[in-house]
């Protein structure tokens, strides 16, 4: 008997009980299991109806990730599942926790399903760059008709069990033990002398949808709109469409084909390699896997403004209460006054509930003063960018907060152990560095204090999870990983205005190459004035976005910055500027050159990977992986192109160091001379994904 299928005999139910942990994948070992019983099974005259369960927390949750790109082991999955399909004897699916990607396509291939009423049910394939391979492009439209399959398998959301039940998906619900429920169940299909359902013979929804198809293309279309540069979403269209072509079996060749094709681009390995790096990232580096976090029930936020109000909003969605302080009660209600026209706007698009924005706005006590911190497991600081006030407000929190309280920053720049100086308690402090809008960003950046204490650091990550963030642990320094590699591109950006590139030049080479915003559109949106007035106390000269600036071009509040806006959010190329820019250069003395737009991407993402070697030398981040994480998530870095590390080991590290020290000659920039670790690597033929598995 196979260690990951356990096999019993129950009164002629044959139970089948996968034990994979932690999410019971299809890994060879349970095909081998699967395979061997079912075979046996044909022989076994004693066998009258077979349960498909799972032990542990879930149902199956899908092929084994880990062995794709791997040559493949027998037998196959499309082997198994043909077995099920085609028992003589009724096979009952019992379903609970997850039946994701091949997890669903192999309950597909069940006679019977049954569910406990909040599993997932879903084909998130997409997610990884697939589409679902194991026949669920062809089975699952068949159940649930193409439109709602299209869907499904376009976003790669799940519906739940009652969903299920009401779309055909699954033939009832149970609750308690899988195994005990399928037994109960296939015990009542032999009674009743239930036909065997095939879902590959039942074309009756096809049908229907074949005399009409304007409701499937619409929904294809739709699912698709918000797709950008993904080969995968259209892919999975294309599969759900061919069951209107074609028969079964050529719907099925046909998903074959196109599966194998992702599988094997650059695409699905990309978002394959960002779905483990994600996961590694909750690793705390050098910290004991069995490391207990502390209890967090009371949470505390300090400040509500921009940031204040998203991480509030960020628990309330998770439905933690938070209470919510502020200086005074005018700065309090405004802060209230648009969570709650956020969560309205939200309503009003249809993304949730009248009673929903009520329910969340309940779970967010606003409170005058510090000291309703005072019961708080954890309190996190959002208030002004400025030292003497975070030393203020944490020397305040160290005097009323409770022993064992963690203290969190959520400063974008700041010296978090100058912060934790303040307090007698430096071990309970470090940095929980949220992104704009807070609400919406995945990414928390967990920055590590000289000092914090490990359980801080788990409890931090703990709770990150807990409302649905990607906490990536790092380490304290200037605008620690994220900002820092920013302002790294930042200057470069910069730096090409004033070479002859213009800033629509340099955001539409930033934006074809997959990151959704450039940085001089970035920056029209944050304000200009801000760096110029901090600039100005500093007697620091930048003369074209000062020029802009004094001439009353502060960004999109102002109607125009480096572009121009006429009335909505979108940038418009500006001939105005485009004049500034060149008068300005003029009186530098200075004679613009046509920058190519091979330069201006090499030069907005190879000295961010530098920026990012310096930061791995130093140990700011533990692994590349973390950094690629923090610009997946924080800065919307295009998915399919695995993160800033992981571009520059695709297109090859000497080349990357090559280009940087001929820029750093031609553009006389010492700082683009390439780090220490990233010139070893190149010169050794090596990726700084090399660096994780030593
Ligand atoms: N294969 C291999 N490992 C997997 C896996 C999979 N399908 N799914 C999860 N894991 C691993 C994770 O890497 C992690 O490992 P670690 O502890 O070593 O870091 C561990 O299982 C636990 O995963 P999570 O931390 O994500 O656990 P959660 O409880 O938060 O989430 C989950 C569970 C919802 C199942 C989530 O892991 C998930 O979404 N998994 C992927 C599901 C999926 O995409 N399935 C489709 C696979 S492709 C496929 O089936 C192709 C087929 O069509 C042919
Ligand atoms: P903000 O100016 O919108 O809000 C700050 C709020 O803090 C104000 O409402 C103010 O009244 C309140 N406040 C000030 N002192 C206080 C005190 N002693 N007690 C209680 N409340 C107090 O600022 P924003 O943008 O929300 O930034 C907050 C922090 O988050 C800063 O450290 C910033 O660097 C950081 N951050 C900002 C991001 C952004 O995009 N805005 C992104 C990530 C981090």
């Amino acid at each position: 008997m196979s260690e990951a299928v356990k096999v019993e005999n129950r009164d002629g139910i044959l139970v089948l009980l996968i034990d994979n942990p932690p999410v019971n994948a299809l890994s060879v070992s349970v095909r081998k299991g699967l395979h061997d019983a079912l075979d046996k099974a044909k022989t076994d005259n004693s066998v009258k109806a077979i349960v498909l369960a799972c032990a542990g927390r879930s149902f199956i949750s899908g092929a084994d990730i880990r062995e794709f790109g791997k040559p493949p082991q027998p037998p196959g999955m499309a082997e198994v599942l043909d077995m099920l399909e085609n028992s003589p004897r009724p096979v009952v699916a019992a379903i609970h926790g997850n039946a994701l990607g091949g997890g669903l396509e192999t309950a597909l291939c069940c006679h019977f399903r049954i569910a406990t009423k909040d599993t997932k049910l879903g084909l998130p394939e997409v997610k990884l760059g697939l589409l679902p391979g194991a026949g669920g492009t062809q089975r699952l439209p068949r159940v649930v008709g193409p439109v709602k399959a299209v869907q499904m398998i376009v976003t790669g959301e799940p519906i739940n069990g009652d969903e299920g039940l009401k779309v055909g998906l699954v033939d009832g619900l149970f609750e308690g033990d899988p195994v005990a429920a399928g037994v109960e169940f296939a015990k009542k299909v032999l009674a009743e002398k239930r036909p065997l359902k095939r879902v590959r013979d039942d074309n009756s929804k096809l049908d229907a949808a074949k005399k009409d198809r304007t409701a499937f293309n619409e929904a294809a279309a739709a699912a698709n709109k918000r797709n950008r540069g993904l080969v995968a979403p259209l892919a999975c269209a294309e599969c759900v469409a061919q069951t209107l072509e074609g028969t079964f079996e050529e719907g099925l060749a046909f998903e074959r084909k196109k599966f194998l094709e992702l599988m094997n681009g650059e695409q699905s390995k990309a978002q394959r390699y960002a779905f483990f790096a994600e996961r590694e990232a909750s690793k705390v580096a050098g910290v004991p896997a069995d490391t207990k976090p502390r209890k967090v029930d009371h949470v505390a936020i300090i400040g509500a403004g921009t940031m204040g109000g998203g991480i509030s909003m960020s628990f309330a969605n998770a439905g933690i209460a938070v209470t919510l302080i502020e200086l005074g009660q005018e700065q309090l209600d405004r802060g209230l006054g648009v969570m709650k026209k956020n969560y309205d706007a939200t309503a009003a698009r249809g993304g949730m509930s009248a009673d929903d924005v009520t329910k969340r706005m309940g779970l967010i006590t606003g409170k005058v003063g510090l000291e309703a911190a005072t019961d708080a497991d954890l309190i996190i600081e959002a208030v002004f960018e400025t030292m003497a006030i975070k030393k203020d407000v944490f020397a305040k929190l160290d005097a009323i907060a409770k022993p064992g309280a963690v203290l969190a920053s959520n400063t974008s720049y700041l010296n978090i152990d100058e912060i934790a100086s303040v307090t007698k308690r430096p071990q309970d402090v470090l940095g929980m560095h949220f992104f704009s809008p807070a609400n919406v960003m995945k990414l928390c950046e967990i920055v590590r204090g000289a000092k914090t204490a490990p359980d801080v650091l788990v409890t931090a990550v703990n709770i990150a999870r807990r409302i649905g963030k990607i906490p990536a642990v790092v380490g304290n320094c200037d605008g620690f990983v994220g900002n820092r590699m920013l302002s790294a591109r930042s200057k470069q950006s910069d730096k090409l205005l004033y070479e002859g590139a213009l800033p629509q030049q340099v955001d539409a080479v930033v934006t074809k190459f997959g990151i959704p915003m450039g940085p001089f559109t970035m920056g029209d949106m944050a304000g200009l004035d801000i760096g110029w007035r901090s600039r100005k106390d500093r007697g620091i000269k930048s003369e074209i976005p000062d020029a802009l600036c004094e001439d009353g071009r502060f960004g999109l509040k102002a109607g125009k910055g480096y572009y121009k806006y006429e009335g909505g959010r979108a940038p418009i190329p500006d001939p105005e500027v485009e004049d500034l820019i060149s008068k300005t250069l003029q009186k530098m003395g200075k004679t613009p050159r046509k920058v190519s737009d091979e330069e201006i991407l090499e030069r907005m993402v190879y000295p961010m990977v530098n920026e990012g070697a310096r930061i791995l030398e130093e140990g700011i981040a533990a692994r590349a992986s973390d950094i690629d994480v923090v610009w997946l998530y924080g800065y919307g870095w295009p998915i399919y192109r695995g993160g800033p590390m992981y571009y520059a080991d695709t297109v090859g590290l000497k080349h990357v160091a090559d280009r940087l020290a001929a820029y750093a000659k031609e553009t006389n920039d010492p700082s683009l001379e390439p780090a220490p670790l990233l010139k070893k690597l190149a010169a050794e033929g090596k990726t700084f994904a090399s660096l994780a598995s030593k």
